[in-house]
């Protein structure tokens, strides 16, 4: 196993992460972030799917595999897809086939108590996971819908609950999505496995965005408010592809500096 020490929280230093979909991605990312995240949110990102309920293991087997080929310094992580982790019988069957296509580091499973069998069996047979809680994208048809968690003592003592139990089980880190600043802080110092938050305060040992938000690839979006926009790829892009639009258009481009002969 690569760098898996990252994930100890003896050895820890805040643990970084980032999606990559493509070769062309994985390769920025590779070696200057600790864990890269093949993630279903590609769905949505890059397939224009309203949720993530319809990606498939074909598609994460694409993807997981072109991205696996670059990455030799940072963790991989892939997720599980939508409805392929029901029972402990798929689940392995589905992990194996992703684990021997895309040889990532770690898989991340979406956790809720049911789901806390399957973790288990998983890890029975050595695979590493990553337990998802707080907001579970794939429960989601319309994202609109979803909702900060961990504001009351019940949500708060659920997903501690929920965490302990990962992690008795077996997970080697949490990530917790949309929750509050005060169950991150709860959950992650009553846990010795890292955890990793996307819109779940600076109190998580790492944190995780998508790739896209962090460039503000497609500016339509909606963005939520735990986005930081690190460039605006898309304004420099949109620039570039105008200037292109205009030399073709005046044939200044290609000039001979760009034509064999
Ligand atoms: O699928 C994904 O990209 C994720 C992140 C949002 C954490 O799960």
């Amino acid at each position: 196993m690569k760098n898996i020490k990252i994930l100890n929280k003896n050895f820890y230093k805040p643990i970084s992460c980032l999606t990559a979909y493509s070769p062309s991605i994985a390769n920025i990312l590779d070696g200057n972030i600790d864990l890269i995240l093949v993630g279903d949110s590609l769905g949505s990102t890059l397939y224009g799917m309203k949720n993530t309920q319809g990606v498939t293991m074909d598609m994460m087997i694409n993807h997981g595999a072109v991205v696996n080929k670059v990455i030799k310094k940072s963790l991989k992580v892939l997720d599980m897809p939508y409805k392929t982790y029901e029972n402990k019988k798929d689940a392995l069957k589905n992990a194996k086939i992703l684990l021997n296509n895309c040889k990532p580091d770690l898989l991340k499973l979406e956790i809720n108590k049911k789901k806390l069998e399957i973790l288990k069996h998983l890890v029975s047979k050595k695979i590493n996971i990553i337990s998802h809680i707080g907001v579970t994208p794939q429960n989601y048809k319309n994202f609109n819908k979803i909702k900060i968690l961990g504001k009351t003592n019940i949500e708060r003592n659920n997903l501690l609950k929920l965490a302990k139990e990962s992690e008795r089980l077996g997970a080697k880190a949490i990530l917790l999505e949309c929750i509050t600043a005060d169950t991150a802080k709860l959950i992650t110092k009553n846990i010795s496995i890292p955890t990793i938050g996307i819109g779940a305060s600076k109190y998580c040992d790492g944190q995780v965005l998508v790739f896209d938000d962090l460039i503000n690839l497609s500016p339509n979006n909606k963005k939520p408010k735990f986005v930081k926009n690190y460039l605006n790829f898309n304004k420099i892009a949109s620039y570039a592809v105008k200037k292109y639009n205009r030399e073709v258009k005046l044939k200044k481009f290609p000039n001979l500096k760009f034509t064999y002969r």
